[in-house]
């Protein structure tokens, strides 16, 4: 069974998720302190026209929630409604809509003792912004599925009647790189022409800088944040052609072209893979010491972007997410 986490339009209106507590009901009169393994709480952050909502990602909830049972999930929302939420992924500030994220996430109690996080697409690279400028409470195991990491050279094509990514496209043609299209445009935001490196690096203010590209001095923070993470799981579709390269979700990035045009086109083709990127040698975000001590993990799924068979999520779902923490001690009135 496939379930599809992009371009999931038309969503129908649903319960909004997430409001069941742990435990359930008072059961005695007398206090009781019960300490008991729970399964660590799961974070999603859904992907470019979908919504926090959508019948694909309540459908992929209810799954984990077989699998683990008595797992907490929380699916992040950048607005409860779901059409100005699936609306966020394509329009907005992400710096913001990180910021607004990390106090949402702040904010509920289930999360407080940490939890792991699987991000669909863009959602990957926010939730990596999540653990390097905050990552209060923290994440232990992150996971993204077909993420742009070292972002997109292309903006991806629309499908004929979606309109909304339609008008999106073609503002962020427009001019990429200008100020507003920085600003408002999402997919602009972790747009990176290896072409046009120094306008990116001196007009891009969310994925140069969760990189750690920009100019001036590396963030600290965000790389021992990353490197606080106990395994971060990269998945690539094999046959991804919506995220222009598809190695960027493993931290791959097209080289940057020689100055001569006859290499130009040759160098355009040639993938950096993430061990020899510039910010994994230089350590910038962490990301070499987290590989370093073995706990990147590089997966591959078949299929076209965001094509979730479940033999593709269900085996990663099991080893990374819902592991027993048993410190845990509730109090039952
Ligand atoms: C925090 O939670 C309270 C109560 O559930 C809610 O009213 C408030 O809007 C939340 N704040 C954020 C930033 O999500
Ligand atoms: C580095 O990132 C942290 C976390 O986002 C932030 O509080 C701090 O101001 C940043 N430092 C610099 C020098 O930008």
């Amino acid at each position: 069974m496939l379930i599809s986490l992009f371009l999931a339009l038309g969503a129908l209106l649903v319960q909004p998720l997430c409001t069941a507590s742990p435990l359930n009901g008072p059961t005695s009169q007398t206090p009781l302190h019960v300490s008991a393994s729970q399964p660590r709480p799961l974070v999603i952050w859904h992907g470019l026209g979908d919504s926090y909502g959508s019948p694909g990602i309540l459908e992929f909830v209810s799954m984990v929630k077989d699998m683990h049972p008595g797992i907490f999930v929380h699916s992040v929302y950048l607005d409860k409604n779901l059409e100005e939420d699936q609306r966020a992924t394509f329009y907005g500030n992400v710096n913001e809509q990180v910021e607004r994220v990390s106090a949402q996430l702040a904010n509920i109690t289930e999360l407080q003792g940490g939890f792991d996080a699987m991000g669909f697409s863009q959602g990957g690279q926010f939730l990596r912004a999540y653990v390097e400028r905050s990552n209060s409470p923290p994440v232990h195991n992150l996971v993204t599925f077909g993420s742009q990491h070292m972002g997109i050279s292309d903006i991806p094509g629309c499908r004929p009647w979606d309109l909304l990514c339609q008008a999106a496209r073609r503002a962020a043609q427009g001019g990429v790189y200008t100020q507003y299209a920085q600003e408002h445009l999402v997919q602009a935001q972790y747009y990176r022409d290896p072409a046009r490196l120094e306008t990116y690096l001196a007009s891009n203010r969310f994925l140069a800088d969760i990189n750690n590209e920009a100019p001036g001095a590396p963030n600290a923070t965000y790389a021992a944040n990353l490197a606080t993470l106990n395994t971060l799981v990269l998945v690539l579709f094999l046959q991804d052609k919506t995220v222009v390269p598809k190695e960027s979700s493993w931290f791959g990035s097209y080289a940057v072209p020689e100055p001569e045009p006859a290499s130009a086109s040759a160098a355009a083709k040639t993938i950096v893979p993430m061990r020899l990127q510039p910010l994994y040698l230089g350590d910038w975000i962490g990301l070499r010491t987290l590989d370093e001590r073995g706990a990147v993990v590089l997966e591959t799924c078949p299929g076209e972007h965001m094509q979730l068979s479940n033999d593709c999520w269900q085996p990663l779902a099991r080893r990374f997410v819902g592991g027993l923490v048993d410190d845990a001690t509730f109090v039952v009135p």
